[in-house]
């Protein structure tokens, strides 16, 4: 392919040549058969668009205010581990795309620049936070993002334990040496470890992370911190009921991109019955599979208020660095307005349920 990537699809097979293979496989990889990240982009198809005529679409809006902050379109970057395995500026170039954009980022806890650093190039942040065993460590971790200016927690709850990525097995997945898990190196020394026969972040999560973790946990980090918390990793009604119970203003609709629980329910179904449940007394993000525009204005008929985005923000950046992601946002932008367009939708606030029917 000589020409520029004019689609997200694109992006990825052109990803694939400038990663090595046990970057590539960790960034690609589904847990086990992998049917739960194949459902997450086939269960799009089921729903099928309803367009509107003649509704005057020449002014469109796209923006939209998450958690108080306003985006120019309905779109985050999902937090994502190990963003220099793509390129040597890693998250700092994934952060200054996001400003480029006026679009949200949420930075990894295991990112391989500091939350410090990277918030002096990112502008609307959130901070991904893993519950470590070490509570002191994990309080810390809150205090130094509010710090940094870090304006919501996204604390992910599907990863008691790490899904199991076998091609990470077999490739012994570990950071090469001049890489670091950079918010924990410096405080802890923490590592990920080279383990024979497993992959090394597996082994990080059985001994670093507390799988004893309960809603009591969620109550507990509201406790400590004024930021608004988004709960990652939810794919049923009475879970969302639960997080909003615990003190979670948003809850985000995500199986991990089919990386933790194989068999996992795809999130564009999980979304109808959740949305339902709450109605808007919390908020509703999506991610998984999401590649098009047209991907996005499903969600958004499903009930979802924005949509993240992940994968291919890694494949942008491997081809072409802080470019490559703002080209990957930019595309996104582009068809999301063409389909909103298309289908008669000014603004996001026209999208309805009825936009949508599942065959
Ligand atoms: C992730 N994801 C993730 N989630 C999280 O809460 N903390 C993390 O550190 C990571 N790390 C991570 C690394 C890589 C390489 C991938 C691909 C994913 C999950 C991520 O936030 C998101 O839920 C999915 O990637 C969304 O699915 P798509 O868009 O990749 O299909
Ligand atoms: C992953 C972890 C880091 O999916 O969330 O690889």
């Amino acid at each position: 392919m000589s020409q520029k990537p004019i689609n997200l699809l694109e992006y990825e097979s052109l990803a694939k040549q400038h990663l090595d293979k046990m970057a590539l496989d960790y960034y690609a990889s589904g847990a086990l058969d992998e049917k739960t990240l194949i459902e997450n982009r086939s269960a799009f198809d089921r729903y099928k668009i309803l367009p509107k005529m003649l509704r005057g679409v020449s002014q469109r809006d796209l923006s939209t205010t998450i958690l108080g902050q306003s985006l120019s379109a309905p779109i985050l970057i999902a937090p994502m581990a190990f963003q220099c395995l793509a390129d040597t500026r890693g998250e700092l170039a994934t952060a200054t795309a996001a400003v480029k954009l006026d679009l949200g980022m949420v930075l990894s806890t295991l990112s391989t620049k500091s939350l410090e650093e990277v918030a002096n190039y990112g502008k609307k942040l959130w901070f991904q936070l893993y519950i470590h065993r070490d509570r002191n460590l994990t309080r810390t971790l809150v205090e130094r993002a509010e710090q940094a200016g870090y304006q919501a927690l996204c604390v992910t709850v599907d990863a008691p334990i790490l899904g199991v990525r076998e091609c990470d097995r077999r490739n012994q997945f570990t950071l090469p040496p001049h890489l670091e898990i950079a918010n924990l190196t410096s405080m802890k020394n923490l590592k990920i470890p080279q383990t024979k026969g497993e992959s090394g972040l597996y082994e990080y999560f059985a001994t670093q992370l507390d799988p004893g973790l309960t809603w009591q946990d969620l109550e507990w980090l509201a406790s400590i911190t004024k930021l608004p918390i988004a709960v990652k990793g939810i794919l049923r009604a009475d879970d969302a009921i639960t997080a909003r119970e615990c003190g979670a203003k948003a809850i985000i609709v995500s199986n991990h991109g089919g990386r933790q629980l194989d068999g996992a329910i795809a999130t564009i179904d999980a979304l109808g019955e959740i949305t339902a449940a709450v109605g808007d007394k919390i908020e509703v993000l999506v991610d998984g599979g999401i590649r098009r525009g047209t991907d996005i204005l499903k969600a958004l008929a499903r009930g979802a208020k924005a949509v993240l985005i992940g994968r291919p923000i890694l494949w942008g950046l491997a081809v072409s660095g802080e470019q490559g992601v703002a080209d990957i946002l930019s595309i996104l932008i582009q068809e999301l307005d063409n389909a909103m367009a298309l289908s008669g939708c000014a603004k996001l606030q026209d999208v309805a349920a009825n936009l949508i029917k599942q065959l």
